[in-house]
């Protein structure tokens, strides 16, 4: 095959692991890069909880029982292959149980960064005995972190890497692996050690995510305007001054929608499918929807949607603030899905207790609710306080399911606010991260909703939006050819 050769690793990918939207990501950009005619394999852990009975994966026999020495100890893995569902994109596992047979993907666990940087490791060691030689190292987030160093240090000596470049896409820049510095020799980065940060060191720990930044050939992130909020203090999370100092290599890229799971033309999962030629054929999921978690459905009533992690990224503040008070003055039902800290759990919990033929809180994961909720709500509620991109805003335009956000990273990049002197907008977009701004927002939403001939023509104005991955991936190609003709200039 012609094209680029790209190696994409990352700690989750749909439809085998998944807590977010980095999984929907690192489950669709391979498959367009693949379409794209270039020769992308992802890698990934053979975590215990993917259902290997489901999937067709077989062992690679020159990637096996292969030893892998991290300070002390001596890790071994070996190496699998399946392809992403419905592609020919291949995937690679690695198998190592003693590092990834645990309860859930990430862990609190003392060996978290070990799992990781073997993780990483076992990546290089791959393509060394694949004879597989990546132009493009594709990392994502800090399990990735140390990928960019490894190639530049450990395994310079090996010219299959002489032409390899990074590129490390941040899709949260507010998780970055700050592990205790004592993790040195256990990641095997005791002999870099004078190429990581000393502050970060003398201070006693070390930042994956960091280290990475520093050494990635290219930077992206998930939105244009996330892109320039990172380095600022507010969004930087600290790393403000390394992400403003390397701006020439950091570019954002706006994520697209697997449009073969996210389509309520064709979804499977909905009982009743539709376009924006067929918006009647929307109400029957509304129907479903209520129906499966038990609210009355009362025609012209509508529904608010939430799908999401509870954490505080999410802004769930806000809404223990305003909807209370909405709840009480509007005649609304709202269906929440999601888990997460125990606070906003409790608030979800409370709030239905109290308003019970009202609210309904799904507490824990359910990928079919997630697309019922999609395409049964009328609108969609996301009050993040930051949010990189985003995905379930953009599912929402596409199910004709009218946003209602925060104006912040990706969320202010894909939703306007409706203007009834233009009728232009595909939502309603608020400013200030205060609860009085998520009331106005939804209490603007369900005023909008009313008027039935406007509230079309939102719909109407999201379901016909591309956010596909062809309109999204060329830019990250863009990214590879300029890292690579660095090299070639270097060379
Ligand atoms: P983040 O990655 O910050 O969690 P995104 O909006 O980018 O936010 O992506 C979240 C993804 O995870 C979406 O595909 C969403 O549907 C899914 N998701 C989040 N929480 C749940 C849940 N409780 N059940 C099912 N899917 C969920
Ligand atoms: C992160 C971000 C989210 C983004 C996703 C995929 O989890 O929180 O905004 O859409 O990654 O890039």
């Amino acid at each position: 095959m012609s094209g680029r050769t790209i190696a994409f690793v990352a700690s989750e990918i749909t439809p085998f692991a998944k807590t977010g939207g980095l999984a929907d990501v690192a489950g669709a950009l391979p498959a367009y890069l693949r379409r794209a005619g270039h020769d992308v394999r992802a890698f990934l852990p053979l975590y215990s909880s993917i259902d290997v009975d489901s999937y067709d994966i077989e062992p690679v026999p020159s990637v096996s029982d292969v030893a892998v020495d991290m300070g002390e100890r001596t890790y071994r893995f070996s190496l699998f292959e399946t392809r992403l569902p419905g592609t020919d994109t291949p995937v690679y596992l690695v198998h190592c149980p003693l590092l990834f047979d645990r309860p859930s993907l990430y862990t609190g666990d003392a060996d978290e960064p070990v799992r990781f940087a073997l993780f990483s490791r076992a990546v290089l060691e791959s393509c060394q005995r694949l004879g597989w030689s990546p132009e493009i190292l594709h990392c994502n987030d800090w399990q990735t972190g140390l990928l960019p160093l490894y190639v530049k240090s450990l395994y310079a000596w090996d010219q299959l890497f002489r032409r390899t470049r990074t590129v490390l896409t941040i899709h949260n820049v507010g998780y970055q692996g700050m592990f205790p510095a004592k993790v040195l020799e256990s990641c095997s980065l005791r002999p870099v050690e004078a190429q990581l940060d000393q502050a970060g060191l003398k201070a006693g720990h070390i930042g994956f995510l960091k280290t990475g930044l520093e050494y990635a050939d290219a930077i992206t992130t998930v939105s244009p305007t996330y892109a320039r909020e990172i380095r600022t203090p507010e969004h930087g999370a600290g790393l403000h001054p390394l992400l403003e100092r390397r701006k020439d290599v950091l570019t954002g890229i706006l994520n697209g929608v697997d449009v073969d799971v996210w389509d309520p033309r064709t979804d499977p999962l909905l009982p009743s499918r539709y376009s924006a030629k067929s918006l009647w054929r929307k109400e029957p999921n509304k129907v479903h929807l209520l129906r499966e978690v038990g609210l009355p459905y009362e025609k012209g009533v509508p529904v608010v949607g939430i799908v999401t992690r509870l954490a505080y990224q999410k802004g769930i503040e806000l809404l223990q603030e305003a909807l209370p008070p909405v709840l009480k003055s509007r005649d609304f039902r709202l269906v929440v899905l999601g888990s997460g800290e125990l606070k906003y759990e409790r608030f979800f919990a409370e709030l239905q207790h109290d308003f019970p033929r009202r609210v309904c809180f799904y507490r824990g994961y359910h990928n079919e609710l997630a697309h019922w909720i999609e395409a049964g709500s009328d609108m969609f509620l996301m009050p993040s306080k930051y949010e990189p991109c985003g995905l379930n805003q953009m599912y929402s335009l596409l199910y004709g399911t009218v946003p209602v956000v925060r104006k912040t990273g990706g969320l202010a990049d894909t939703v306007q606010l409706y203007d009834p002197t233009t009728g232009e907008g595909n939502g309603i977009v608020f400013d200030h991260f205060t609860g009085q701004g998520a009331q106005w927002a939804l209490e603007a939403a369900l005023d909008l909703y009313e008027d039935r001939k406007t509230w079309k023509k939102l719909m109407i104005h999201g379901m016909s939006q591309d956010f596909s991955w062809e309109r999204s991936g060329p830019a990250y190609l863009k990214v590879y050819d300029r890292a690579l003709s660095r090299n070639e200039a270097e060379v």
